[in-house]
């Protein structure tokens, strides 16, 4: 269990039927486990509206740090862990949930939030009865998953539960049902004697898996419900005299047997699979690193030697890659797109306007593609939605022969080291610049941004490079 440690293992119970006794079993059954396994962490939580968990567990005069609603808004569980009654821990009910089903939109967020919670031990789960996403967050994050049935409607039901571990590909081992509410003064003439067994039968007939155990119906189970004080009693310590307790107990023994033989826990396998992630991303981000030029294409300094980096270029085919200091940017697009030579007025009044253009958009250059060698180069800016901004031919007059005018030396510098071919003519394909965050320009290599990069570039150039 070492590698447990720190991960939780979700017990959740569930069922689309209301009244089959979700509640009653999970808040009994984290009083067992604690009562069989002292130094077992054993914490409780509802998605439920009806506070029974605060009634049950209540201890006066703790201060409360929130509430499940906090926890599934990002809160840390570990932070929010109430000590209660009998040795069990809890996060405290909120009636507020429904509030935030909207923005609770992937399957596996709370498994993602269980695996980051610093809860060791067992979490039993209470859900509401329906199968709304927070419910279908609670089934994909349990290592296993308690259904109870008390007759055929609720058996019926749990079809739904199946379906839904089939569509995400889950293996459904970790499901069984549990009959629940078992009135055993109820007996069929014929093959199933009563209750328990027809309910049994039917739901391995359908492939569900079954716990040995059963929950009677019990009167007495009933009242603990309902007390003057408004508290809610344990069976535990207020009803060990019926059969219940021992079907509690039985049941409690075999989640903690399988607990115990649990290796790695699905908090702990999510946690395990996102540091791979993030050892991936790593990795790649290295790669992207790797084949970046060191220098600035358009002045020719070495990045090293200071200047702010304020755009990163890469050409289609991926052989040149690298940043362009800010200045030397939009130094090189002012004298390009107005002629200017950079001694003029009018120059140092265009740069604020072009500057603030690129740094919010995607400048592409590429050869015009009609002739054998191309006299004309594109430029084409963008904004970020693939909105064509600006489009300029640029006369590759003198390009060839090395002759530099002053105005667009620098381009030509530029073109040279990222679009000419070994040939000394430009090869197809497409320049693109993108700007970015000088206080931290490498950021743009990291996987969110950079897909973000090659997005803009691939709509781009697909349909817009004509
Ligand atoms: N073993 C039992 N014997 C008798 N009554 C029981 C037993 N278990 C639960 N009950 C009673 O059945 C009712 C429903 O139980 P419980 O609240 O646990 O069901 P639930 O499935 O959580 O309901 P909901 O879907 O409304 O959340 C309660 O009044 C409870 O006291
Ligand atoms: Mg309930
Ligand atoms: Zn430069």
């Amino acid at each position: 269990m070492s590698a447990m440690e720190n991960f939780p293992y979700i017990l959740t119970i569930s069922s689309e039927k209301g009244g089959v006794g979700k509640t009653t079993l999970a808040t009994n059954l984290a009083i067992y486990l604690k009562a069989m396994m002292e130094d077992l962490q054993v914490t409780v939580m509802s998605f439920d509206n009806h506070f029974t968990v605060d009634r049950m567990f209540e201890l006066k005069g703790q201060q409360s740090n929130g509430t499940v609603e906090d926890f599934l808004k990002g809160v840390r569980g570990v932070n929010l862990l109430h000590q209660g009654q009998y040795g069990v821990n809890y996060i405290p009910s909120s009636d507020n949930l429904t509030e935030m089903y909207p923005g609770f939109k992937g399957p596996m967020a709370l498994c993602r939030m269980m695996s980051e919670s610093g809860i060791s031990g067992i979490i039993v789960l209470d859900t509401r009865p329906d199968l709304n996403i927070l419910t279908q967050n609670a089934l994909y994050a349990a290592d296993r998953v308690l259904i109870p049935v008390k007759d055929m409607p609720s058996l019926e039901n749990c079809k739904h539960i199946f379906a839904l571990f089939d569509q995400r590909g889950i293996d459904k081992k970790s499901l069984s049902l549990i009959p629940c509410l078992i009135d055993n003064r109820i007996k069929y003439d014929g093959l199933f004697r009563d209750q328990r067994t027809l309910l049994r039968a039917f739901a391995i007939n359908r492939g569900y898996r079954c716990t040995d155990t059963y929950i009677s119906k019990s009167p007495k189970v009933e009242s603990l419900n309902t007390n003057p004080d408004g508290k809610i009693y344990p069976i535990l310590n207020y009803a060990r005299e019926t059969e219940v307790h021992s079907q509690f107990t039985e049941l409690a023994q075999d989640i903690l047997n399988v607990y115990l033989q649990t290796q790695e826990s699905r908090a702990f396998l999510y946690h395990q699979w996102q540091s791979e992630q993030e050892d991936r991303k790593k990795e790649a981000f290295l790669a992207r690193l790797e084949g970046i030029l060191p220098h600035c294409l358009i002045c020719g300094a070495r990045h090293e030697a200071g200047g702010l980096k304020g755009f990163y270029f890469e050409t289609s085919d991926m052989n040149s890659r690298g940043f362009l200091h800010t200045e030397c940017f939009v130094g090189m697009l002012c004298s390009l797109l107005y002629d200017l030579n950079a001694k003029s007025e009018l120059y140092q009044l265009s740069l604020q306007v072009i500057r603030e253009r690129a740094s919010s958009s995607v400048s592409i250059f590429f050869p015009d593609s009609t002739g054998t060698v191309p006299q004309k180069l594109i430029f084409k800016q963008f904004d970020y939605n693939g909105t064509l901004l600006i489009e300029r031919q640029l006369s590759l007059e003198g390009f060839y022969e090395g002759l530099l005018d002053g105005v667009r030396d620098h381009l030509f510098m530029l073109l040279n080291e990222t679009m000419t071919g070994y040939d000394g003519k430009l090869r197809s394909g497409w320049l693109a610049i993108h700007p970015v965050n000088e206080a931290r320009p490498e950021q743009v290599l990291q996987d969110a941004s950079y897909r973000k990069l090659r997005e803009i570039q691939r709509v781009i150039s697909e349909t817009k490079l004509k």
